[in-house]
């Protein structure tokens, strides 16, 4: 049994050595992921939000899905209980600022693999785009965790990256490894790991899901233009946190810098790409212009139930 939040609010528990790229990694996922409207009502309509639910939203940033459930259970006449945990202090302060009308000590700063939360607290966990920033061995730490947090049958949906195949898994890992090393974020270039869809299903099963379902196929068609202010993001927190404020020519600096940077990328997926066979970039749907590449990584939203009888 494990303390709740409430009474140890905001634990700071993640190990120093996995703490850093989120705190320097301040993007609008929401842009650089490309989402769609559609994809999120689907997850929305999955979560499927019951009056008297306890919800979390795991490894949640800025609280994005959390602030989606909220505003869409709102107009139906109820709010659920949400909780959000995300080991990144900047982060966790960006969901406060997203979410006022959630009470401070529901927004917890923890590693989601040893989370303050006593055992069969939650009707749901969510983890969109989460697993992925773990290694692969620390990733069934995350599904055990999840695990012991739900209630018997509770649920877990998660939207993440899910390749059907070792090639596009490498092909994507390699181009993700080259953005994070040109924009410094060395704790993600260290840790990451995007798993394919048939090692999502074995963490669920290992961990002890039944009825495990891949729901939903998210569509994702990347381009990499959009990184350009994702490039400069750590020196941007940089120039903030020492001076307080962005003259319009540091801005512009950054900007130069950020394009630079993006157009190493882009020759760097350009060249990748032309060795890569082209039933492999077909499949993933990669194609070219002349200062951008597209590519559409598989992601799913898949969920499983936690046994009622344990
Ligand atoms: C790609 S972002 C996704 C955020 C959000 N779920 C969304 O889709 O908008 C991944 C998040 O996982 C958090 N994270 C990374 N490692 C974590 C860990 N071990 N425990 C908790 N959160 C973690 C990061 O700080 C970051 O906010």
């Amino acid at each position: 049994m494990k303390p709740d939040a409430e009474s140890i609010p905001n634990k700071i528990n993640a190990p120093k050595q996995i703490r850093g790229g989120f705190d320097d990694r301040v993007v609008d996922f929401h842009l650089i992921h490309n989402q769609k409207t559609e994809d999120v009502r689907v997850f929305i309509d999955i979560i499927d939000s019951k009056p008297n639910d306890v919800i979390l939203d795991g490894m949640d940033g800025y609280g994005a899905v959390a602030r989606e459930i909220l505003d869409t259970t709102e107009p139906k006449g109820f709010q659920p209980e949400i909780y959000t945990v995300d080991e990144s202090v900047v982060q966790v302060e960006r969901a406060r600022q997203n979410m006022p009308d959630v009470q401070e000590d529901h927004l917890v700063q923890a590693d989601i693999r040893n989370m303050p939360f006593e055992d069969k607290k939650f009707n749901t966990v969510i983890i969109k785009m989460g697993i992925h920033e773990l290694p692969k061995s620390a990733q069934p730490d995350i599904l055990k965790e999840v695990s012991r947090v739900l209630k018997p049958g509770g649920k877990f949906v998660t939207w993440e990256l899910s390749f059907p195949d070792e090639a596009s898994q490498v092909i994507f890992q390699d181009i993700i490894r080259k953005k994070d090393e040109l924009a410094g974020f060395n704790r993600l270039v260290e840790n990451r790991y995007f798993p394919r869809q048939d090692e999502l299903l074995k963490l669920f099963a290992d961990a002890g899901f039944e009825k495990v379902e891949v729901a939903h196929k998210v569509d994702a068609k990347l381009s990499m233009r959009v990184r350009e202010q994702e490039l400069v993001s750590k020196e941007r927190k940089q120039i903030m946190s020492e001076e307080g404020t962005l003259t319009a020519e540091k801005e512009k600096e950054l900007a130069e810098l950020g394009k630079e940077r993006c157009d190493q990328l882009v020759a760097f997926i350009k060249e990748y790409m032309s060795r890569v066979p082209e039933s492999i970039r077909k499949q993933m749907e990669y194609y070219e212009s002349e200062n951008d590449t597209f590519l559409s990584p598989n992601k799913d939203i898949i969920l499983g139930y936690k046994p009622e009888s344990v």
